[in-house]
């Protein structure tokens, strides 16, 4: 007999939950049941066909009586717990028409839209408090090929402010709610804002906080992008500390000009999506954003970078989102540089080494 490899034991006083996370079911079992599967755990040769649980558990699919082949996982258990547990969710009746289709996805919506909807935006400080940006102008002229061809992640900036009216451009055509996009009278009630990229649900639950070292015409600060109203609010003086210590020792960003963190509003993909899978829509949103972010600095004659590598914690921090629903997700930024993909200390340490005998 086998233990199967699918599932994990969570504990739920008094109970124990087994989980099986590629079938997605869940057996909670007292603690007969929970003694006698460590047992088994602990040799399953013990198997006793005239046990009951040994023969419940075997039903429950928990015990497996051959060994199951599982492909190779190059990460720890919590990711392919995650990964595999969000493949395949259960879809109780696929609908098998258009007509179907429409039904079913009008009734997911009422009945959405029947509960109460997370804050659209965030409420604090009031408008009236919060910084205009200047009228967003740019880029002109651009061109798509050239940007596309163009966009390079760069990792040495020059300490030249970005201006004012470029930050402007760059926040209202990655974040904004665009004025230009006639609201869609199909969308529901508060949900009809529109970006340049797309939205999971038209949700726009992705979110930025400016990172602003550089920016003429703006003291340097940490602040909140407010889409509806094209402005900012301070969140928090810079922090005292290199850029470089908040993203993993990545210190050849230290004189970034500026960077976006983007973040995620979790409770409003609760909301409209339940399923864990749409954990998965949060990155991809904010790849779409960041990806935006980083053509319009392009067409804008700066260059870029990106990272996701940062502890939340002291990001959390900083953005005041501490145990908020609001997540950080990932880092972009640009500025002017110099254009190459190294800082010239790691290309000093690479010279030195070439010419070593
Ligand atoms: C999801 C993601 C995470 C990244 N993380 C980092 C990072 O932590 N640090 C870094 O210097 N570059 C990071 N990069 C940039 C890549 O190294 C870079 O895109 C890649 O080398 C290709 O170069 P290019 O962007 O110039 O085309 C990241 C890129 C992506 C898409």
């Amino acid at each position: 007999m086998h233990i199967n490899p699918y599932v994990f034991i969570l504990p739920q006083p008094p109970a124990q939950i087994v989980w099986n996370y590629k079938e997605h079911t869940q057996h909670e079992l007292d603690i007969n049941y929970s003694t006698r599967l460590a047992q088994l755990i602990n040799d399953p040769n013990s198997f006793d066909n005239n046990n009951i649980i040994d023969t419940q558990l075997l039903e429950a699919g928990i015990l497996t009586v051959s060994k199951t082949d599982i492909p190779d996982w190059g990460w720890d258990e919590l990711s392919k717990i995650y990964h595999v547990g969000t493949q395949n969710i259960p879809f109780e009746q696929p609908p098998q028409n258009i007509h179907e289709w429409s039904r079913q996805y009008l009734e997911h919506c009422t009945d959405v839209l029947a509960t109460p909807a997370p804050a659209a935006s965030r409420t604090h400080p009031a408008p009236d408090e919060r910084i205009a940006l200047p009228e967003p102008s740019g880029p002109t002229g651009a061109d798509l090929r050239k940007t596309l061809l163009d966009r390079k992640t760069c990792r040495s900036f020059t300490r030249t402010p970005v201006s004012l009216p470029d930050l402007s451009t760059l926040l209202y055509l990655t974040l904004g709610h665009l004025h230009e996009r006639i609201p869609d009278d199909s969308s529901a009630p508060g949900l009809t804002a529109r970006r340049s990229s797309p939205s999971g649900g038209g949700l726009n639950a992705c979110e930025g906080f400016l990172f602003a070292q550089n920016v003429s015409g703006l003291s340097p600060g940490v602040y909140a992008y407010h889409p509806a109203e094209h402005s900012l609010s301070l969140t928090n003086p810079l922090p005292d500390f290199a850029l470089g210590n908040l993203l993993c020792g990545q210190h050849f960003i230290n004189n970034l000009p500026l960077g976006l963190f983007i973040t995620s509003r979790f409770d409003k993909l609760w909301w409209k999506y339940p399923h864990s899978r749409a954990y998965r829509m949060a990155f991809v949103e904010a790849g779409h954003l960041s990806q935006t972010f980083q053509l319009v600095a392009t067409a804008l004659g700066l260059n870029t970078w990106l990272t996701g590598a940062f502890a939340d914690g002291p990001v959390e921090a900083l953005l005041n989102l501490e145990d908020s629903p609001e997540q950080p997700l990932f880092f972009v930024g640009c500025g002017v540089s110099d254009g190459q993909a190294m800082c010239q200390e790691l290309r000093d340490l690479l010279e030195r080494q070439a010419v070593r005998p």
